[in-house]
């Protein structure tokens, strides 16, 4: 992030944590409860936001080298990433050419050629068609026509982006704004390196995972012995860009560095960052790396979602870890269980009370959701869905 926007925005944490103030929206907002629980709405999202618009896979560090490759299905088209000999990121339709089986059935890993499983036909891995078993047998086809169908994608900032539709266009300029793009440009993402992943499959609409990333009104009551001896809660900054957001939160660590001379401020140390990514990505960097958060819908249901969270980390922070680990020293291994902690957290006590908000929401005795003046993000992820979904803007009620 740039200097000067670090700056404001420590210093506009800092005037909050002495004015005992927030960020304000000016007003509260309401949402009606079948936001979570309508069927009808929940297939113009999966129409709109994932089958039809361009999705974040992942990170240039899950291709860390000349022919890796990663696979999803998370979106509902299988996608195979990769990352060819030449060095360039590829997508296409994991799709066998044959008769459609899922060609490659890795999650990812270190592959120039993809065999199907059924047949083993064999691609390589810029789509082509390289081989197919008894052609005398089976007979002569056109190799040519048979490839794999290539998907638009990009790699940028160190984000991976695929269109699921032939069709698609990614235009970042639209995506993101030149606004999120000259930030995305300051920081480092690209150097990020993959090391693991988590799944947490809940009882809940995709949405509500989202939401509880938004706020930290509830800090110090859901997480008053977890992440509250961390964090201030009820402090943050906010600002929109297009259909993103970048929330700010306030860590206790800004109380020390304060101290300091403005020129060693630094908004990872005295903040966590939380970028939301419309549709459905959260993205916290930190100093030592990052999380992504990817949510989707499970089962065609607005009631069943899945929480990808992914770690990545600087290669000197995981050499620096790996030296650690080699003398002994447990300070590396803490600061991955940092990091799982985090994503523990999330897990048991974010997620918990979602799947219980959706419950709540579920049994039809509650109209409407109210999102408050210090919950700014919130009001712009739902304005947002619904003004991509061509549904009237929510008013901001003025109290
Ligand atoms: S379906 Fe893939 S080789 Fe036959
Ligand atoms: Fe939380």
């Amino acid at each position: 992030m740039e200097r000067s926007e670090q700056i404001r925005i420590l210093k506009g944490l800092m005037s909050h944590l002495d004015s005992k103030t927030n960020v304000d929206a000016g007003g509260i907002m309401k949402t009606p409860s079948d936001t979570y629980t309508c069927e009808d709405r929940f297939k113009m999202e999966w129409d709109t936001f994932f089958l039809n618009h361009p999705q974040i896979i992942g990170m240039s560090g899950d291709l860390p080298k000349n022919d890796t490759f990663v696979t999803t299905q998370d979106f509902g088209i299988p996608i195979l990433a990769t990352r060819n000999s030449k060095g360039e990121f590829k997508a296409y339709a994991n799709v066998c050419s044959h008769r459609g089986v899922i060609v490659e059935g890795e999650r990812k890993g270190e592959k120039s050629k993809f065999s199907c499983p059924f047949h083993g036909w064999t691609f390589n891995n810029q789509g082509s068609l390289i081989g197919y078993p008894k052609g005398d047998h089976f007979g002569e086809i056109d190799k040519s026509c048979y490839g794999l169908k290539p998907l638009p994608c990009i790699e940028k900032y160190g984000f991976l982006w695929v269109h699921p539709s032939e069709e698609g266009e990614i235009n970042l300029n639209d995506l993101l704004g030149s606004n999120l793009i000259k930030e995305f440009e300051s920081w480092n993402f690209e150097k990020l390196l993959f090391t693991n992943e988590e799944e947490y499959v809940t009882d809940m609409n995709w949405k509500l995972a989202i939401d509880t990333f938004g706020e930290t009104y509830h800090f110090s009551v859901l997480h008053k012995d977890s992440l509250f001896e961390n964090f201030h809660g009820n402090c943050q900054m906010f600002d929109s860009f297009k259909r993103n957001g970048r929330l700010i939160l306030c860590k206790r660590e800004i109380d020390e560095m304060r101290k300091l001379p403005e020129k060693d401020w630094n908004i990872c140390t005295g903040t966590l960052p939380v970028y939301y990514l419309f549709p459905n990505i959260i993205f916290m960097p930190t100093n030592e790396g990052a999380f992504l958060v990817k949510e989707y819908p499970l089962e065609n249901s607005p009631n069943k979602s899945v929480s990808k969270v992914c770690f990545y980390f600087y290669p000197e922070v995981l050499e620096y870890i790996k030296n650690l680990e080699k003398s002994g020293n447990q300070e590396g291994i803490t600061l991955q269980e940092q990091y799982g902690g985090f994503a523990d957290v999330i897990r048991d006590e974010d997620y918990v009370v979602a799947a219980s908000s959706h419950k709540g929401l579920m049994s039809g005795k509650l109209d409407y959701l109210t999102f408050g003046r210090n919950e700014p993000a919130l009001h712009h992820y739902h304005n947002t869905y619904r003004e991509a979904l061509g549904l009237q803007s929510l008013p901001l009620i003025q109290n």
